[in-house]
């Protein structure tokens, strides 16, 4: 069968041939790949650099997708650690990391909005504890997963969402109560005053800057800020101010594959699959077909619609 195949961390991959994938065991099938997207993860993946990453090559990239099983049925899957992903055209689920897609979705829709809205639906659910009426900042909410950030959390019962990023005008139509360019200081202090979660898809300097607008300005010091460490796209590292942990109540926490468990997100898939397929979330995605992966991939990394490659 074909796939994108990565050779080297420091090219693209390419469209190739590789072998077959089987099943080995009960819970296992092989599925027809309909649909899989190339998110920031999967770059990640396909360049070593990501935390679960072993070095090892050749790899085929992709976490997840929407695949079709033998009997006919459209399922979307999340993949474990693997080397054979889901940019091919066939791959094998777990069927206990998999959901049944709910009748009439596009396989493309679904598959380039489950992992960016994943990403704040498991955050708020399962490290934020959301409460309905609670006030949400979304800092880095240009991206993908940021933007979707700012209708999951209006989703899941947040009164007030805060949208901040560099140039946060280009989500003005996202939904957001307001909107705080990064560099604007005197705003950032402004919109913590009592912000209740942060979800944090930037770390690096503005993490810490923004930590460091809003923490003098709280209006009650004790008051529950949670801070919800979700991506690093502005650095892997953030230099926090040891004053900002004593000073006010904050609660520094991340999301992600390990801190919460394989359990709980499989849990949720369906759920957010179905609010998926009934549109409750706007995304954009660029169907491309897999055998164009190695011309897409740098292309699609400067455009704001999600790569979902159709094999
Ligand atoms: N933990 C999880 O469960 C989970 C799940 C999904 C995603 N993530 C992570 O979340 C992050 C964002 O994902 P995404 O899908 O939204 O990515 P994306 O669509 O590629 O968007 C990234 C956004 O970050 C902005 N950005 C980059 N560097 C920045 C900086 N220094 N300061 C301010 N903004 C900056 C970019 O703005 P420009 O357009 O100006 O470059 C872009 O709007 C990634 O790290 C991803 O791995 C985590």
């Amino acid at each position: 069968m074909r796939a994108a195949l990565v050779t080297r961390f420091d090219t693209p991959p390419r469209y190739a041939e590789v072998e077959e994938p089987r099943a080995s065991v009960a819970h296992e099938t092989v599925v027809e790949v309909l649909a899989a997207a190339v998110s920031p993860r999967v770059r990640s993946q396909a360049s070593g650099s990501h935390y679960t990453s072993t070095g090892a090559l050749p790899l085929v990239p992709g976490i997840d997708g929407v695949g079709r099983m033998e009997t006919g049925e459209l399922r979307y899957f999340i993949l474990p650690d693997t080397d054979r992903g889901s940019l091919a055209e066939k791959a094998v689920i777990d069927l206990r990391r998999s959901v049944p897609v709910p009748h009439g979705s596009d396989p493309v829709q679904l598959a380039a909005a489950m992992n960016p809205a994943m990403s704040s639906w498991i955050a708020l659910r399962h490290r934020a504890h959301l409460r309905p009426g609670a006030s949400v900042l979304v800092l880095g909410a240009t991206g993908s997963a940021g933007a979707m950030a700012l209708q999951v959390a209006r989703r899941l019962g947040a009164a007030r969402v805060t949208a901040v990023g560099r140039d946060i005008e280009r989500v003005a139509d996202a939904g957001a109560d307001a909107l705080v360019d990064l560099s604007d200081t005197a705003g950032l202090s402004e919109a913590g005053r009592r912000v209740d979660v942060v979800l944090d898809y930037l770390w690096g300097e503005p993490a810490a800057d923004t930590l460091r607008a809003i923490v003098p300005h709280r209006d009650d010091d004790a008051q529950t800020l949670t801070w919800v460490q979700i991506g690093s796209v502005a650095g892997p590292e953030a230099p926090i101010p040891s004053a900002a942990l004593r000073a006010i109540d904050l609660v520094l926490v991340g999301s992600g594959q390990g801190s919460v468990s394989t359990r709980d997100i499989v849990a949720d898939l369906g759920d957010l699959a179905s609010e998926v397929a009934a549109g409750a979330f706007t995304t954009q995605a660029r169907a491309v077909p897999l055998a164009e992966v190695e011309r897409a991939w740098h292309e699609a990394a400067t455009t704001r619609d999600r790569l979902v490659l159709v094999p």
